[in-house]
């Protein structure tokens, strides 16, 4: 009998982690090293939520709270989402986990039967196969080409969907590729969906706020009211507010779904912490203007990476509507060769390229469902992604 459950053969660790680690321990080993997989900000989190952590500690809420999270911070999410989205929720359509990871994995595991597919849009968040594959569905990858913007079709959409159909992933703006979808393109999403009414719509908005120029953000929900019954809205605290240690995700949706995605986590986790939940709360409800802050260093530095990487031979980088990363193409380097001799034949090859020659981390194009291109976070300081790039400019113009 095998110690580890035949479930564990469906999936793999994340390799964003896996890019994180080994740049970690390169750099313990004394190689000069970037890492450019971070999916988090480098800003701390701010002072006033940090307080509001102090105060509930010092109040003795240091108790369990209802598995679905207290009231205080689904108060909180309930008047978020009518601010900002024009959303009415219940407090019993709302809860909250441990990061938005666990209202995924929740959602998946309450609602899988063995073969129901999700249909998930690459380039994909690294966990959406994976939280399926375990819950035992079946993901059904729709590849979206660059020339679109990395962003599905009304036609895509139409053809991946089956009878088995269970879950439309769609995340907006993205992870890996920064791109959003504009409301006129969600609407003719979401027009598909209302012809299948046994799709349920997974809306990953955890990127709502860090988008750049003058893009208005736009969520399932809102655009379609008829599509609401069925879409788990999803969202949180890690990257708009810098919590990604805090762990709050929450979610909002139909009462019956978000019942059974308590239950599931009435087996687990039971619910966060809940010091972490009255941080939430404070942070939801407290003051935004840090936001904005954030947001214009983040585009200073979208652009910055955008042009440095435009003008390393092999690659071409679109700019992203949000989110903090780029995913430039490196189909220009494919086919090339180092000075070692080795010849790059896929966009794995060229990061362990960039790692090994000037040590820079980043993440592959193949972990997100789309080749050959590769993944670059600019959530780290500015001299560092300026370096970062001179020297991907220099592996770049290395190759024969
Ligand atoms: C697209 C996307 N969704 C959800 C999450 C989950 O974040 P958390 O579990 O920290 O809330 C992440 C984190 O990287 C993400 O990139």
């Amino acid at each position: 009998m095998s110690l580890i459950a035949s479930r564990l053969a469906r999936i793999k660790p994340s390799p964003t982690v896996a890019v994180t680690t080994k740049a970690a321990e390169l750099k313990a080993a004394g190689r000069d090293v970037i890492g450019l997989g971070a999916g988090e900000p480098d800003f701390d989190t701010p002072e006033h939520i940090k307080e509001a952590a102090v105060a509930a500690m010092k109040a003795g809420q240091t108790k369990y709270t209802p598995v679905a999270g207290t009231v205080a911070l689904r108060q909180a999410i309930q008047a978020k989402f009518k601010r900002e989205n024009g959303l009415d929720y219940g407090l019993d359509e709302i809860t909250v986990g441990c990061g938005g990871k666990q209202i995924i994995y929740n959602a998946m595991m309450a609602t899988l039967e063995p073969g129901d597919e999700v249909i998930i849009p690459a380039p994909y968040w690294v966990s959406y196969p994976d939280i399926a594959l375990l819950a035992e569905g079946t993901p059904v990858i729709v590849e979206c080409a660059e020339a679109d913007g990395f962003k599905m079709r009304p036609e895509a959409l139409e053809k991946a969907i089956t009878k088995r159909s269970k879950w439309l992933i769609l995340n907006s703006p993205s992870n890996p590729t920064g791109a959003a979808y504009s409301r006129a393109e969600l609407e003719a999403l979401c027009e598909v969906l209302k012809a299948h009414d046994h799709v349920l719509v997974l809306s990953d908005d955890i990127y709502e706020h860090v988008i750049y120029d003058d893009f208005v953000f736009s969520t399932a929900a809102e655009v379609a009211p008829e599509l609401k019954p069925r879409t788990l809205t999803l969202n949180g605290v890690s990257k708009a507010y810098c919590m990604t240690g805090w762990r709050v995700g929450y979610g909002a949706g139909p009462a019956e779904l978000i019942n059974a995605m308590n239950k599931i986590q009435s087996q687990s986790t039971t619910h966060t912490a809940s010091i972490s939940q009255a941080a939430a709360a404070a942070a939801l409800d407290g003051p935004q203007d840090f936001i904005a802050e954030h947001n214009a260093v983040f585009k200073d530095r979208r652009d910055l990476v955008v042009s440095m990487l435009n003008q390393a031979p092999g690659l071409a980088c679109a700019r992203p509507e949000g989110a903090f990363y780029v995913y430039p193409s490196c189909a220009g380097c494919m086919g090339k060769k180092t000075a070692e001799g080795k010849r790059l034949e896929s966009d794995e090859d060229f990061v362990t390229y960039l790692l090994e020659a000037e040590g820079v981390a980043a993440v592959h194009g193949a972990a997100f469902g789309l080749s050959p291109y590769f993944r670059v976070s600019y959530a780290a300081a500015t001299e560092l992604l300026e370096e970062a790039c001179r020297r991907i400019q220099r592996a770049c113009a290395a190759l024969a």
